[in-house]
């Protein structure tokens, strides 16, 4: 059978690494979904559903759990908005791939309006054909580089980012893009494979990364290469300590961090200070 050409992008990588980055995800895309499976069990699909819980800040989102307005609503406390209605929440997916947690954010917040925001054509055009019903009014799928986001400062109550932060060319201004896009007051989400310390998650990375992850990857995707740079990228990136460093170090405030299947994987939560810069 004639495998479809596949999709060109429109938004250039900043450098040669994102570039290759690029051009990978395009290429594993129609079996990223598949090989996320078959890797982890479906405890992917657990971790991003932990992650997606809190994204909103609870000081004026409201989950709907308190029997006031509807998930994903935001009461902006003293405006015009808390009389007239709540307005609806915005979230920014970053390095959304195949919509996996954009959709998941779509079911815990189904009011808010969601931008899944990625620089693979061919991982978005996936994802977008995974919209259904109010998903295809609340979602939209953009493409866009991390390291300078098409999106006016202050546009969003929340960012989120699964496992996209380990990609990066540079951390830092990309993290920084992040605080310039959330209003003060709104939340970093970072679900990442942190660079494991403990012996457990070490010893996990060591031997399942380098075996059974390179060769599930590429029988269900056919690219082993990429699947070999998974855990490459995953020693090369920084530990949970280190990047809550960096966020302290370009303003955002760190209010949570929590380990996943003994620190294999990570959720680090932070805000972007009312008031400050
Ligand atoms: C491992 S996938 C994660 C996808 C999705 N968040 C998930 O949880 O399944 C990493 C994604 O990050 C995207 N990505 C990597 N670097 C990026 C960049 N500089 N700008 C935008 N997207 C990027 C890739 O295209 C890919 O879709």
């Amino acid at each position: 059978m004639t495998q479809p050409a596949p999709l060109a992008e429109t938004v250039a990588a900043i450098d040669a690494h994102g570039a290759r980055v690029q051009g990978m995800f395009t290429d594993i895309a129609r079996g990223y979904d598949r090989a996320n499976r078959w890797m982890s069990l479906g405890i992917d699909v657990l971790w991003r559903r932990s992650a997606v819980a809190e994204v909103l800040p609870g000081s004026c989102a409201d989950d709907g759990s308190r029997g006031g307005v509807a998930p994903g609503s935001v009461v902006v406390e003293g405006s015009h908005a808390a009389a007239d209605g709540p307005l609806r929440a915005r979230i920014l997916d970053l390095c959304a791939g195949t919509l996996d947690s954009t959709l998941e954010l779509h079911r815990r917040y189904p009011q808010a309006d969601i931008v899944g925001g990625d620089f693979s054509a061919g991982m978005l055009a996936v994802g977008e054909a995974k919209l259904r019903g109010a998903a295809r009014e609340r979602l939209v799928a953009r493409e866009m580089d991390a390291h300078a986001l098409p999106e006016p400062d202050a546009a969003f109550d929340a960012v989120f980012c699964a496992f996209g932060a380990r990609n990066l060319s540079d951390l830092e201004t990309a993290t920084r893009e992040q605080l310039r896009v959330l209003r003060p007051g709104g939340r970093l989400t970072v679900l990442e494979f942190f660079r494991p310390r403990g012996l457990f998650s070490r010893a996990f990375h060591a031997c399942y990364n380098r075996t059974v992850l390179p060769v599930v990857g590429w029988a269900a995707t056919g690219n082993l290469g990429a699947y070999l740079y998974l855990p490459r990228s995953i020693g090369a990136f920084v530990t949970i300590e280190d990047y809550c460093a960096l966020l302290d170090r370009v303003g955002l405030q760190v209010i949570g961090q929590q380990r996943l299947f003994g620190g294999v994987a990570g959720i680090v939560r932070a805000e972007r200070p009312r008031g400050g810069a």
